[in-house]
Parts: C-alpha cells; sequence; structure tokens
C-alpha cells in the first residue's frame, strides 16, 4: 500500500471516530435529543395535541403538501413536549426555529424528539426539505406562553 493511501486511511478513520464519538457524547451528556423511530399505526395519521399534566403535552404532526396539522399550538413556559410526526404523502422536513429539532416526516413512518421550552415566544416550525410548488410556505407555530392565573 502506498504511503499516501495509509495516510489518507489513517485521517479518514480519525475522523468518522470523531463523528462516532460526537453522537455518542452529545446522547450520553443529554445536550441533544436525537429523534428516535417509533413503531408506525394508522392512528399517526390523525393529527391532535393532548394535555398529559400541567407541563407535558404531546403533539401528534401530519405533515402534508403543503402545511403541518395542528397548525397551531399553545404551551405554557417550562412545558415538556412529545413531537410525533408522520407525512400524509411525501418526504417533509420538520425544524423548529431556534431549537435543537430537526426531524423528516416520511410516509408509513414515525419520528418522536422532545423539546422542553424554558422562554416564552412564537417558535416558527418550517419544512426544510423540498416538497413542492408551496414548498416555502409550509409552516406551523407552536405559542409558548406566561400560563394565565385562575381567576377566583
Ligand atoms: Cu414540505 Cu417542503
Amino acid at each position: 500500500m502506498d504511503r499516501y493511501e495509509k495516510w489518507v486511511l489513517r485521517v479518514a478513520f480519525l475522523v468518522i471516530g470523531v463523528f462516532v464519538f460526537l453522537i455518542v457524547y452529545t446522547k450520553a451528556t443529554g445536550t441533544s435529543d436525537l429523534p428516535q423511530c417509533v413503531p408506525y399505526d394508522t392512528s399517526y395519521m390523525r393529527p391532535r395535541f393532548t394535555k398529559l399534566d400541567d407541563s407535558t403535552y404531546q403533539v401528534f404532526y401530519v405533515a402534508r403538501m403543503w402545511n403541518f396539522e395542528p397548525a397551531e399550538v399553545t404551551v405554557p413556559v417550562g412545558s415538556t413536549v412529545d413531537l410525533y410526526l408522520t407525512s400524509a404523502d411525501v418526504v417533509h422536513g420538520f425544524d423548529i426555529d431556534s431549537r435543537n429539532i430537526n426531524m423528516m416526516a416520511e410516509y408509513g413512518g414515525v419520528g418522536k424528539q422532545t423539546v422542553r421550552f424554558t422562554e416564552p415566544g412564537d417558535y416558527l416550525i418550517t419544512c426544510h426539505e423540498y416538497c413542492g410548488v408551496g414548498h416555502q410556505n409550509m409552516q406551523s407555530r407552536i405559542h409558548v406562553v406566561f400560563p394565565q392565573p385562575n381567576k377566583p
């Protein structure tokens, strides 16, 4: 084997090793929540928003040309939200602005990722996979608000 070939192989294995280490490290330290695959069934084709308790919610998103359903949800600050995502047609992307959330929506598959919202705001969700002429308008929002005090 050529001397330069050995160097190229060493560098390639080093780069692969660094990538694998970073994936394991971010997963182990909780700095990044990697998307999970959930076994698919047709109930995931029904978009819905579920409250489990005062700070835990589930959103079941269905992506289709060219929108996400539900289009808007509102949760209180400090909430933990489980996001489930599937597609009714082609491959779509799912990215929450300024949060470390990035998933792909595929027909016949379900992705899951969990996010905690510690800051109030309107979080824009966009499709980041080109999916046709309406791609650039494919959006949804999560409104994170301070909870309203209960009136006596
Ligand atoms: Cu959906 Cu681009």
